[in-house]
């Protein structure tokens, strides 16, 4: 039976793959992939650039950066017919994805509508390094120490549902917080935290941008790929 096999590849940089992941892109026929924007490439196929062969086949598929879930879901349907033209032919398919495949990642969704086209596709997952494991070793700190709890927020998140996540949690990460920085600053500067803080912008790439402590930066222009981190730890506890 073919399988699906979703490889995390990590943050940015191509030496952040794991071996496992890195020995199925060699071996694998088929490497699909979220394709890029206005003819650039995708992040994962930027990362995986160097590692392809001239005879794998690559599949980019459309996914659209909305929130309708009717479009949404038309895209994944879409993206899983393209991905089962091979598996339903017995060929093997690894999707890759960039940081992890199983936190935040498309291939949830794309593996699921793959199970509802042909049940009998073996889906598998290679994890890979998450985004906010990648910006914590750039800042130099340690995610979490000792008893902290981490919160992940994913997005869209309301300036109260900070404050009710900030009264339970050590560590606060904000996924895709480019759209709502401004609002963000301002809650940090009312709860003096902003030394506290950072953004991390194309994490171990070479575009990568760090802003700490955010005292300075009320306004930023930020990249889709930034998070924000913030510690109820004072900075002492840097590691570097
Ligand atoms: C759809 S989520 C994908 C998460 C990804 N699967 C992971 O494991 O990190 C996209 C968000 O992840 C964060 N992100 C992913 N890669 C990043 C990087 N290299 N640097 C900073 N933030 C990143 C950003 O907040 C971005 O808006």
């Amino acid at each position: 039976m073919a399988i699906l096999c979703g490889i995390g590849i990590g943050p940015g940089d191509p030496e952040l793959i794991t071996l496992k992941g890195w020995r199925r892109l060699q071996q694998a026929r088929v490497i699909a992939f979220p394709a890029g924007r206005g003819g650039r490439r995708g992040i994962a196929e930027e990362i995986i650039a160097g590692y392809k062969h001239p005879w794998q086949t690559c599949l980019p598929l459309e996914f659209p950066y909305v929130l309708e879930q009717a479009v949404l879901e038309q895209a994944w349907q879409k993206a899983a017919k393209e991905v089962y033209t091979y598996l339903g032919q017995g060929t093997d398919v690894v999707f890759v994805s960039e940081g992890d495949v199983s936190f935040y990642s498309t291939f949830s969704y794309l593996a699921a509508a793959v199970q509802v086209l042909d049940p009998t596709i073996q889906i598998e997952a290679i994890p890979g390094v998450c985004s906010p494991l990648a910006a914590a070793a750039s800042l130099g700190m340690p995610l979490t120490l000792g008893s902290d709890r981490l919160a992940v927020l994913p997005a869209m998140y309301h300036l109260d549902e900070l404050a009710q996540v900030w009264g339970w949690a050590e560590v606060m990460v904000l996924m895709k917080v480019r759209s709502v920085y401004g609002q963000v600053w301002h809650w940090l500067k009312e709860h003096h935290l902003l030394e506290q803080a950072a953004v991390v912008s194309w994490a171990t790439t070479p575009k990568q941008q760090i802003y700490t402590p955010l005292t300075d930066f009320p306004t930023l222009t930020l990249p889709y790929f930034s998070l924000l981190m913030v510690w109820k730890r004072q900075s002492n506890l840097r590691n570097v």
